[in-house]
């Protein structure tokens, strides 16, 4: 009998804490029948790609998180523009998106091994987090299946609901609340840009502040002199510069390190320093297993935005185009 009521205790306790990460709609097992291979052929091809090209990492991880900002995570982000419409992928913000081939030779095996089950959304999650997990050689956090693909995309929702770089601090919480992400997962998922790369263009305003060829003060001198040698006043616009400097190929804690030197390289990663409790937070994940544990549990918050289900969406059969 004692044991009978333990079992369901459990059974309990798994089941809130599952429907609790996604208000109940996304599921762990959500393909175990219909497409057993799912995860193995998502994690193969993202593996191979980021083995031969290692900024896929950061592509597939921005890419995920520009979709889920915007009319949630649909893979609206994926789809091309048309005669009549303007579609996200042609916003400002999204034009240095990249990734999309890795998306769809992902779908396109997965149309040869279980035709119309898997959603674009879902592969867009998963390749995520296997993009990411890559480096550790294991999946670093859980994604759960069951997002159905949209059927609209707009540039004019893409320009006015992705945080722009030189965002404050204010108006990247209040961002981040509207979609129900708190100031931790603010904190957590900025820790993303220990990978990657950013254009001259989108810190310049920091490396002349008021216009006279002075540094935003928040910004470390030694640092800022750097980047002014990396982006001089009129730089080639493909020019980038390393988010996370000397590290931005290793998922690790040192964006933490660099931030609270005031290495931060965007506006909005400085601004996290502004806020007494997000500078705490920052300065705990310094900690990689602390960073760690925490991201993974933000970006499954994140891969529930805006989840479409049932009627209101579909699977698509190529990712670029509304079936
Ligand atoms: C907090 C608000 C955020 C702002 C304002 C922001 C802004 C930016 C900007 C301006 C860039 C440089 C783009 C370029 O010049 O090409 C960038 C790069 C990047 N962002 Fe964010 N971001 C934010 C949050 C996030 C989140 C939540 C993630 C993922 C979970 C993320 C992942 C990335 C990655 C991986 C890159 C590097 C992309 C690459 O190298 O191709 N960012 N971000």
């Amino acid at each position: 009998m004692r044991a009978n009521v333990n079992v369901v205790l459990v059974s309990l306790l798994v089941f809130l804490a599952i429907s609790s990460c996604n208000g109940g709609q996304l599921s762990p097992v959500f393909y175990r029948k219909s497409c057993p291979q799912l995860g193995r052929i998502v994690r193969n091809i993202t593996w191979s790609k980021v083995a031969a090209n290692p900024t896929f990492a950061a592509k597939l991880l921005r890419l995920h998180y520009h979709d889920c900002f915007v009319q949630g995570c649909d893979a609206s982000l994926l789809i091309d523009s048309t005669d009549g419409n303007t579609a996200e992928k042609d916003a400002r913000p999204n034009r240095s998106i990249g990734g999309y081939e890795v998306i769809d030779e992902i779908k396109a095996k997965l149309e040869e091994e279980c035709p119309d089950i898997v959603s674009c959304a879902d592969i867009v999650a998963l390749a995520a987090r296997d993009a990411v997990s890559y480096q550790f050689g294991r999946s670093m956090w859980q994604v759960f299946g069951g997002r159905k693909d949209g059927r609209v995309s707009l540039a004019t929702e893409a320009a006015r609901d992705l945080p722009s770089g030189g965002a404050n601090y204010t108006s990247l919480q209040d961002q981040f609340a509207g979609l129900g992400l708190n100031y931790i997962d603010l904190v957590a998922l900025s820790g993303a840009h220990t990978i990657g790369v950013a254009h001259c263009v989108v810190f310049a305003r920091r490396l002349n502040f008021t216009g006279k060829g002075d540094i935003d003060p928040s910004l470390d001198t030694a640092y800022a002199e750097f980047l002014k040698t990396q982006c001089p006043s009129r730089p080639n616009p493909d020019t980038t510069v390393e988010l996370d400097e000397n590290s931005s190929l290793s998922f690790d804690s040192n964006y933490y390190v660099g931030l609270r030197q005031n290495k931060g390289l965007l506006g909005s990663d400085a601004a996290l320093l502004t806020d007494r409790r997000a500078a705490w937070v920052a300065r705990r994940f310094q900690n990689f297993h602390v960073f760690m544990a925490r991201f993974g549990k933000s970006m499954m918050k994140m891969g529930d935005i805006g989840i479409k289900t049932g009627d209101d969406g579909e699977i698509r059969k190529n990712c670029r185009v509304i079936n």
